[in-house]
């Protein structure tokens, strides 16, 4: 069923919505998957919910409400999403009450979304990206059991300020200054799920900032599909200069950026306010081949990329770099690849998140034939993996006996309750023992042993 989203109340009738009283007391479980820019948006979905009314609880067996934040860059992701969604089934039969909402990028793919209206018949709704600040509307309708709801394409260009946001961590902030993506890099399905590129007003993303920082935020990280393109009054590199202008002890970060918006002044930005502006840049090659890079739509070379690693480096002699490498794109020889592996040995990144090429349906990329067969992916898979993890041991050694200032994130996974997980500015996860309860505080540690993935060492009092 579709409906007319011009009839139901937005969220900006906030008193009319907390009037009608549905959503108050109702138990609310999120789960998310994929990038920052999901976990920002449930934030902002469990802050509108929670100002209407709702509670929150961390187990799904206990929800009046169920929220599943969806990722699409690859298969193996959305799979992930719908055998999570397949468990709720045996919630929804005991409870025929609950409502299940499957929201996020999954849920902006027409084939996905009609797949989850045809064949998962306990989904309730599914709401795009662009369009959560309608959710309240749809869940008033859900709940009043109006009919189940699947619209797309309805939301894309809009930027709903002032949205609440309930917030996970009381010292980091994620803060989205623009959404959606014009680059079209042939096999990536953002610029479908998400829209074209919009950019928050200037003055409200510093006013955010300003304010954070106020409430003892340390460490705030920009969020954009492609961060580093944002223009309104201002580019990015002068709204970065304005925010790392405001007074306090706090870091900015910034993802994810693409190879050719990196300006001369960003990298002036970054020189300058070296100690609030993270030295570190995540700046994504997919490939160092020029033949697929320009398959995949990227518009720069293998040489302008090394330009400006080059031009970065030159300005912050110690900054960390990291990237992102596709392997197996449709018509990767096995020279392309080596083009691939000599980039990574010439620049010689901190750390590498590398994928194996997943097609994505209605992309440019999706209609390409020489596909390269699995196994040849994999083994180039291993290869790097095997190069890189060298390189990152290599990089991280000259940080032994150092001492290094880094933000504490929390108790670490692993350890026996005293160990704690930081990360340095510029991005390297340290693990350390402390009696104290450090979260959220800038510590110093003295490095005393280092891996590929990660430091140990000890807090110097
Ligand atoms: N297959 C594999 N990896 C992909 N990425 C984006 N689209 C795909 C795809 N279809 C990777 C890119 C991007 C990162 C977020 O995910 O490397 O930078
Ligand atoms: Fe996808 Fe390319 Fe846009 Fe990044 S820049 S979101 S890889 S289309």
């Amino acid at each position: 069923m579709n409906i007319n989203f011009n009839q139901t109340p937005e969220y900006a009738d906030f008193d009319g919505l907390r009037r009608d009283g549905t959503l108050m007391g109702k138990r609310l479980f999120t789960v998310t998957f994929g990038c920052q820019q999901n976990e920002a948006d449930t934030e902002k979905m469990r802050g509108m919910l929670g100002a209407l009314g709702m509670t929150f609880t961390e187990t799904p067996e206990d929800a009046d409400v169920i929220l599943m934040n969806t990722c699409a860059i690859r298969e193996h992701a959305e799979l992930k999403a719908l055998s999570m969604l397949g468990r709720f089934k045996e919630l929804k039969r005991k409870n025929p009450d609950l409502v299940i909402g499957v929201v996020g990028c999954m849920a902006a793919e027409p084939k996905r979304q009609n797949m989850l209206k045809c064949d998962f018949h306990y989904v309730d709704f599914t709401l795009e990206p662009s369009m959560i600040h309608k959710l309240p509307s749809l869940l008033l309708r859900a709940l009043n059991k109006n009919g189940r709801c699947f619209v797309i394409g309805e939301g894309a260009g809009d930027i709903v300020e002032d949205l609440p946001v309930a917030r996970v961590s009381d010292f980091k902030a994620w803060v989205s200054i623009m959404y959606g993506c014009n680059n079209f890099c042939t096999y990536c399905i953002v610029p479908y799920v998400r829209g074209r590129e919009r950019s928050r007003d200037s003055a409200k993303i510093i006013a955010e900032c300003r304010e954070l920082v106020g409430k003892g935020i340390k460490e705030i990280t920009l969020l954009g599909q492609n961060v580093n393109s944002y223009r309104s009054d201002m580019d990015f590199s002068e709204l970065i200069t304005e925010i790392a202008k405001i007074d306090g002890d706090f870091l900015i970060r910034f993802m994810t950026s693409h190879p050719k918006d990196v300006s001369p002044g960003l990298i002036e930005a970054m020189r300058i306010y070296k100690g609030k502006i993270a030295p570190y840049f995540h700046l994504p090659l997919q490939s160092g081949s020029n033949h697929i890079l320009k398959q995949m739509h990227r518009t720069y070379t293998r040489e302008k990329y090394l330009e400006t690693v080059n031009a970065l480096r030159a300005a912050i002699p110690d900054i960390a770099l990291s990237t992102d490498v596709i392997i197996g794109f449709p018509g990767e020889r096995e020279e392309d690849f080596r083009d691939t592996m000599d980039i990574l040995k010439t620049v010689r990144f901190d750390s590498v998140f590398a994928f194996i090429y997943s097609k994505r349906e209605g992309t440019v990329a999706a209609k390409l034939t020489d596909t390269v067969p699995r196994e040849d992916a994999d083994r180039r898979m291993s290869e790097l993996l095997l190069v890189q993890e060298k390189i990152s041991e290599e990089k991280n050694l000259p940080l032994l006996g150092k001492t290094v200032r880094v933000l504490v994130e929390g108790r670490a996974k692993k350890g026996d309750g005293n160990t704690y997980t930081a990360r340095t500015a510029s991005g390297k996860l340290v693990h350390f023992y402390s009696e104290g309860d450090p979260k959220g505080q800038f510590k110093t540690i003295k490095i005393e042993r280092v891996g590929a993935f990660d430091l140990f060492g000890s807090e110097q009092i």
